[in-house]
């Protein structure tokens, strides 16, 4: 019987997460493209030393139980933690590492594409050019809005957040306002005033939900919200889609409660295309990528191994959850 560690990855992964594991540890790893099924996960798991994987495969107790007393460490190739059970690994001593920093660079470039992408109309003006349409000469045609004097609203002033007002300032918004937990002092760097919920949806342009999910925010953005939002307003979601309430958003963007929308994130991933928000001319969407750089998919993958190597080992982890 083999002395090294098992691992389970729970889908592929660079080779710069992989290799240094594959060197030291046996490896299985779900060779589809699609999530690994619970059943699956959970019969790979079996005396397994640690855990590498990535949203939405779920950490669970079913999980945790199915591993059993040899699981010494997950680590999960994202920032997001709201598929692991935090509370039932810490209760079992199991360590847990997640990729902060690495993939903030990342997220931020998306978003502003997001951002400009909607305010500009890109999804419409992208369908008029295939499809042959001549409406060239309309002085209305397509206009959007400015990001040049506008009023940012940053739900969730964390690393992403900062980095996202950081490449707006240049825009030369009006103001930052942000919310959240809790007052930023390094908010100051963008001169970005922190308001409630309430004030920064009613006085926001743009309204970008950077958060991560907790007990409370799930459909924080319901209808209530967007009534609250400017009818110009354009709201942003790179964070998970289980923070909006999917049909009180569809109805904003239906009814003209809201101007427009650009989501990185949905519920579920993919969404089924008979989904009322595919074919809705003022909402983008894109397949969940705002970690989708080489550079940032690299840095999470190498960071995830040194996650599980150090766990293995009973060392610290470079990068804990907390
Ligand atoms: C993250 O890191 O949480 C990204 O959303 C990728 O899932």
């Amino acid at each position: 019987m083999s002395a090294r560690p098992r691992v389970l990855i729970s889908r592929s992964a660079p080779p710069a997460g992989i290799d240094p594991i594959k060197a030291v540890c046996d490896v299985w790893i779900w060779p589809e493209e699609d999530p690994i099924p619970d059943e699956e996960f959970q019969k790979q798991a079996a005396g397994v030393t640690a855990i590498f994987c990535h949203p939405p495969d779920k950490i669970n107790k079913a999980l945790l139980d199915a591993a059993g007393p040899s699981l010494k460490v997950v680590g999960t190739m994202s920032v997001g933690l709201d598929h692991i059970d935090l509370e039932e690994c810490r209760r079992r001593g199991i360590k847990v590492g997640n990729t902060p920093d690495v993939l903030t660079e990342a997220v931020a470039e998306l978003t502003i594409a997001l951002l400009l992408s909607a305010a500009r109309r890109l999804k419409e003006g992208y369908a008029c050019v295939v499809s042959g349409e001549k409406l060239w000469e309309n002085a209305h045609f397509l206009c959007g809005h400015e990001i040049t004097g506008s009023t940012i609203g940053i739900v969730g002033l964390g690393r992403i957040g900062m980095a996202v007002a950081k490449r707006l300032k240049s825009f030369n918004v009006a103001k930052f306002l942000y919310t959240g937990n809790s007052q930023k002092s390094y908010a100051e760097e963008v001169d970005a005033e922190f308001v409630s919920f309430d004030k920064l949806l009613e006085n926001s342009d743009f309204v970008i939900a950077c958060c991560s999910i907790n007990a409370n925010n799930p459909g924080l953005f319901n209808k209530a919200a967007f009534k609250k939002m400017k009818k110009s307003a354009i709201f942003i979601n790179v964070s998970r889609g289980v923070l909006v309430n999917q049909d009180d958003l569809i109805e904003a963007l239906t009814t003209g409660e809201i101007y427009g929308a650009a989501l990185d994130v949905t519920t579920p991933e993919p969404l089924p295309l008979d989904n009322p928000l595919h074919s809705l001319k003022n909402c983008l969407m894109t397949p969940h990528i705002g970690s989708a750089s080489y550079k940032a998919r690299n840095g999470m993958a190498s960071l995830t191994a040194r996650n599980i190597l150090a766990g293995i080992r009973g060392e610290d982890l470079p990068s804990p959850v907390a």
